[in-house]
C-alpha cells in the first residue's frame, strides 16, 4: 500500500476520520493515509429514510469551526455545486440529511490521502511503529487514528428473533418493503426509532398492517438543544468535563443523555400530525390508514415465539405491570455502542481500558498505552464517558480533529484555544473575574467541602 512509514493512518472513513483528513489537508509535513473497507463513502445508507435532517447546524461541518477558509467545508461545497442562492433561499430549519452526506461524499472524493474498498484486519507494533495490515498489503505508521464508528446495540432478547424477520435500525431502509401488511414492533424511543416510525406510517402503498412504537423511556422526549444545553457541545465545556474524576463523568452523561440523544421536536411534531390524520381524516384507498399504538416507559425483557410471529414481553414502568405485544416483524432502534475494532486485538493488553473495555482517553484524544509516547492511538467517537456527550456528534469534530493534528505535529497547527465559555462550571474557575458587558464585577470565591455549611 505504501513503502514508508506514514506519519498518521486512519482506519475507517467516517465523518470524524474524514474531518481529521480534511483539517491534514492543509498541513503539508504531515503524510497521512486513510482506509475504509467500503467501497465509497456512504453515511449511513440504512437510516436514509425520506425527508430525514441533521440534528445539527451545517456549520458544524468537517472543518470551519477552526480552519474557516478551508476548500473542505459546508459552504465551499454549496458553492462548487452551484446552489449556494438556492439553498440560503429554501430556508431550510434544519438542513436534509442527504444533502450533508452529498457533501461529506463530495470530500470523500477529493481527498487524495483515502483509500476505499481496503479493510484494516490487524494492527501491530513493531519497535519503530504500527503496522497495519489490509486489503492490498501492509502500512508502516508513527501514529493511528482509529474511526470506525459505533456498533449496533442488540438486547440479549435479539438472539431469538430469526434474522429474517428482525433488523437493526442501522438496515431499516433495507426492511421496509418486507413490513407490507405485517405487524410491526419498533423498539427504541431515539430519533432513529421516531423516524422509522414516522416512515411506517407515512406508507399508502405497502403499508404494513400495524405499527407498535416501544420506548424505555418515560415518554417520547425532544432533544434539547436550547443554548445552555448548547454550551455542553463546545470545546470549553469538554476540556472541563474530561477534567473530572471518572465517577462524576458517567453519571454527569446519563443526567445528560436527551441533551444529545433525544428527538427533534420537529419529527414529533410530524410524527403527531401524522397519528392526527391517520386516526381522524384517513380513509381514502391512498391513505389507508396504519393502526398505530406508542408504548412508552415499557421496556423490552424478553420475546417468545408464537407461531409465525412473536410475543413482546414487556415491563411497564408507568404502572409497574407486564405487557405483551404480538409482532410479525421486530425493528430495533435501540441504538450503538463503542466496542474496539477486532483489528486492535493484538494491542488490547498494551491499552488501558476502563472496567467497561473503553480506553482511557486523553484530552489530545490519545488513548493511555504502554508503548513509546511519540507512538499514539487516537481514538475518535469511543470518549463518551472521557469527554461527554458531544463526542459522539458531529458538532465538536472540527475541533477535535485540529486537537489530533496538533498533538501529531507537536506544535500548534491550529488554534484551538477559546476564551472562557459564559458559564463558570469549575471551582477552579471561581477565582477568575466575571464580565459584565466589559464591567468587571467581583470574583467569585470557591470553597473546599470543608468550608460549606
Ligand atoms: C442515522 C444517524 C444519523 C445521525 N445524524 C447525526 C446528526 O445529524 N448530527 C450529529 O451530530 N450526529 C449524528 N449522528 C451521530 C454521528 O455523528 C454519526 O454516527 C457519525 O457517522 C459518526 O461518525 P464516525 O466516523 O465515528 O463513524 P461511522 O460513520 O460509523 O464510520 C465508520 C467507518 O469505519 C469503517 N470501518 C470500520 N471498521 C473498519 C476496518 N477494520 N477497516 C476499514 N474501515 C473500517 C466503516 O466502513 C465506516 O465507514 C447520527 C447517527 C446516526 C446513526
Ligand atoms: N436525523 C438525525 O440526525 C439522526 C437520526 C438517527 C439518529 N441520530 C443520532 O444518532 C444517535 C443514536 O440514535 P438512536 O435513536 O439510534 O439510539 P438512542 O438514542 O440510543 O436510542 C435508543 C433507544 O432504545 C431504547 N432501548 C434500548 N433497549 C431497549 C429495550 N430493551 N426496550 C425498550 N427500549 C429500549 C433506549 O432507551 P433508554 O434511553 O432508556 O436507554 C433508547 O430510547 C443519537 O445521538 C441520535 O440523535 C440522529
Amino acid at each position: 500500500m505504501t513503502d514508508h512509514p506514514l506519519d498518521l493512518a486512519g482506519i475507517g472513513i467516517g465523518p470524524f476520520n474524514l474531518s481529521l483528513a480534511a483539517q491534514l489537508d492543509a498541513v503539508a509535513d504531515i503524510d497521512a493515509r486513510f482506509f475504509d473497507r467500503a467501497p465509497a463513502f456512504d453515511w449511513h445508507p440504512g437510516m436514509m429514510l425520506p425527508e430525514v435532517a441533521l440534528q445539527t447546524s451545517c456549520l458544524k461541518d468537517l472543518v470551519t469551526a477552526v480552519n474557516p477558509t478551508s476548500p473542505w467545508s459546508f459552504m465551499a461545497y454549496l458553492v462548487a455545486q452551484k446552489r449556494f442562492y438556492e439553498f440560503l433561499n429554501a430556508d431550510f430549519g434544519a438542513v436534509p440529511r442527504q444533502e450533508f452526506a452529498r457533501y461529506l461524499a463530495w470530500v470523500a472524493a477529493r481527498l487524495p490521502s483515502l483509500r476505499f474498498g481496503t479493510a484494516i484486519h490487524e494492527v501491530r507494533f513493531a519497535a519503530d511503529g504500527f503496522r497495519l495490515r489490509g486489503d492490498g498489503g501492509t502500512v508502516r505508521a508513527r501514529t493511528i487514528a482509529v474511526g470506525v464508528g459505533l456498533q449496533p446495540n442488540l438486547p440479549a432478547f435479539a438472539g431469538k428473533l430469526d434474522p429474517r424477520d428482525h433488523v437493526h435500525s442501522a438496515q431499516a431502509a433495507s426492511c421496509l418493503d418486507r413490513t407490507a401488511g405485517r405487524r410491526v414492533a419498533v423498539i427504541g424511543g431515539g430519533q432513529s426509532g421516531a423516524e422509522i416510525v414516522l416512515t411506517l406510517l407515512n406508507r399508502s402503498r405497502d403499508a404494513p398492517a400495524s405499527v407498535d412504537w416501544i420506548s424505555r423511556r418515560p415518554n417520547f422526549q425532544p432533544i434539547d438543544a436550547t443554548p445552555f444545553t448548547n454550551e455542553l457541545f463546545t470545546p470549553g465545556y469538554v476540556e472541563r468535563f474530561h477534567a473530572l474524576p471518572e465517577a462524576r463523568r458517567r453519571s454527569t452523561v446519563a443526567h445528560q443523555k436527551l441533551a444529545g440523544d433525544g428527538i427533534s421536536p420537529a419529527t414529533l411534531q410530524a410524527l403527531y400530525q401524522r397519528l392526527y390524520t391517520v386516526r381522524h381524516l384517513a380513509g381514502h384507498a391512498s391513505d389507508a390508514p396504519v393502526a398505530a399504538r406508542l408504548m412508552p416507559h415499557r421496556e423490552v425483557m424478553d420475546v417468545e415465539r408464537a407461531g409465525g410471529s412473536y410475543r413482546l414481553l414487556m415491563r411497564n414502568g408507568f404502572d409497574g405491570r407486564i405487557d405483551v405485544v404480538q409482532a410479525d416483524i421486530v425493528i430495533l432502534a435501540t441504538g450503538y455502542r463503542f466496542a474496539l475494532p477486532p483489528c486492535l486485538d493484538p494491542l488490547r493488553d498494551r491499552l488501558r481500558l476502563d472496567a467497561t473495555g473503553r480506553p482511557q482517553i486523553g484530552p489530545d484524544f490519545a488513548a493511555a498505552w504502554d508503548g513509546p509516547a511519540r507512538n499514539r492511538v487516537f481514538v475518535l467517537n469511543g470518549g463518551l464517558i472521557s469527554h461527554g456527550i458531544a463526542e459522539p456528534q458531529l458538532s465538536l469534530m472540527a475541533w477535535r480533529s485540529a486537537v489530533i493534528v496538533n498533538a501529531v505535529a507537536g506544535r500548534a497547527v491550529f488554534e484551538t484555544d477559546l476564551p472562557p465559555s459564559p458559564i463558570t462550571w469549575s471551582s477552579a474557575e471561581c477565582g477568575r473575574p466575571a464580565h459584565d458587558g466589559g464591567g468587571r464585577l467581583d470574583a467569585a470565591e470557591s470553597l473546599s467541602p470543608f468550608e460549606m455549611v
